[in-house]
């Protein structure tokens, strides 16, 4: 069941192609992403936590109907675990059996046996340069910042050649690379060599009209008024002094939450009694406790003509 789709022809078939899916791109991002696919270069998205990222890569794989192959990073991922590594006990196993058949005598074609691709555990960048249904799979390398400057020169290898080495078996080139996404929260600065290789956008918060809109998209049983009550506050409380801001993932979970209460607008009770679906330090949730709240609630009822 194959159901890819071309690649959009234009910025406005990019913005078209996302926002089918509930993806709601500013044009800046519908532009980047659409010379990426063009020009086949990976795309490199920084931004804070929850401001879509990820949800690109995601949205671009189902709307293409490409295989989405996803690598998440973290402190310490090697090689095994992004490329590729041997099925040892699977090895081991089969040297058991060739002995106990006496089967020992021709070595050379054990060793080939085992070490062929029957025994080989094929990890996230070896398999999205193997052909895939529907066309290059988008691979989505999550997090980039979590893993070490040694894991990025080899990705950066990887990414220039569409190619992995493994010395018992040779070379595997990809027939057509896969489009790539890499994402950052900007925990550490991304190399300078790997930057040079990717386009680059920086996701920034959703403005009013652009955060109202996504809300719409993926909390549409939240009532007109209450949304726009949401989306008021969380753009006026990213303005506050905060240890972490609340990103779009956290507006979605606090409309939820307050659909779930069946809430149809926000009073101050209500907002400190939620306050934990949006803010996830306690700091931060006590600094914005009691008058804050009611202070922040009072500027965005007057500014939404209540
Ligand atoms: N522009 C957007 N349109 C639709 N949904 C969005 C948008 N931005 C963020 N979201 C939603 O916010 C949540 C968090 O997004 P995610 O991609 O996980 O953030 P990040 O990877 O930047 O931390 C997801 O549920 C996603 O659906
Ligand atoms: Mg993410």
């Amino acid at each position: 069941m194959s159901q890819s789709s071309s690649l959009p022809a234009s910025i406005d078939a990019t913005l078209a192609l996302l926002q089918g899916r509930g993806y709601v791109a500013d044009r800046a991002l519908a532009t980047v992403l659409f010379l990426a696919l063009r020009m086949k270069r990976p795309l490199l998205l920084e931004g804070e936590a929850g401001t879509g990222k990820t949800e690109i890569a995601k949205t671009l794989a189902s709307a293409l109907g490409r295989k989405l192959i996803r690598l998440q990073c973290y402190e310490g991922l090697d090689l095994a675990s992004a490329v590729y590594e041997w099925n040892y006990a699977g090895q081991m196993m089969a040297i058991r059996l060739a002995e106990a058949g006496g089967a020992t005598g021709d070595r050379d074609k054990l060793e080939a046996d085992i070490f062929s691709e029957k025994y080989l555990v094929k990890r996230p960048l070896l398999q999205a340069l193997e052909p895939q249904e529907g066309g290059p799979p988008i691979l989505l390398i999550d997090e980039l910042d979590r893993t070490d400057e040694a894991f990025e020169a080899f990705l950066l290898e990887v990414l220039a050649d569409a190619q992995v080495t493994i010395p018992e078996l040779g070379t595997i080139k990809a027939a057509e690379p896969p489009i790539v996404i890499l994402t950052s929260n900007r925990t550490r600065e991304i190399h300078d060599a790997l930057k040079r290789r990717c386009l680059y956008h920086w996701v920034g918060y959703p403005d009013a009209a652009r955060e109202l809109a996504i809300l719409k998209a993926r909390a549409p049983n939240a009532p007109a008024k209450l949304a726009k009550q949401v989306v008021a506050f969380v753009q006026a409380i990213r303005k506050e002094e905060l240890f972490k801001a609340p990103g779009v993932a956290e507006t979605l979970d606090w409309a939820s939450a307050l659909v779930e209460l069946d809430a149809v607008a926000l009073d101050p009770a209500l907002v400190s009694d939620t306050l934990g679906a949006l803010l996830k330090y306690q700091d931060d949730i006590q600094a914005m406790q009691g008058s804050k709240v009611k202070e922040l609630l009072d500027r965005v009822k007057t500014e939404a003509g209540r």
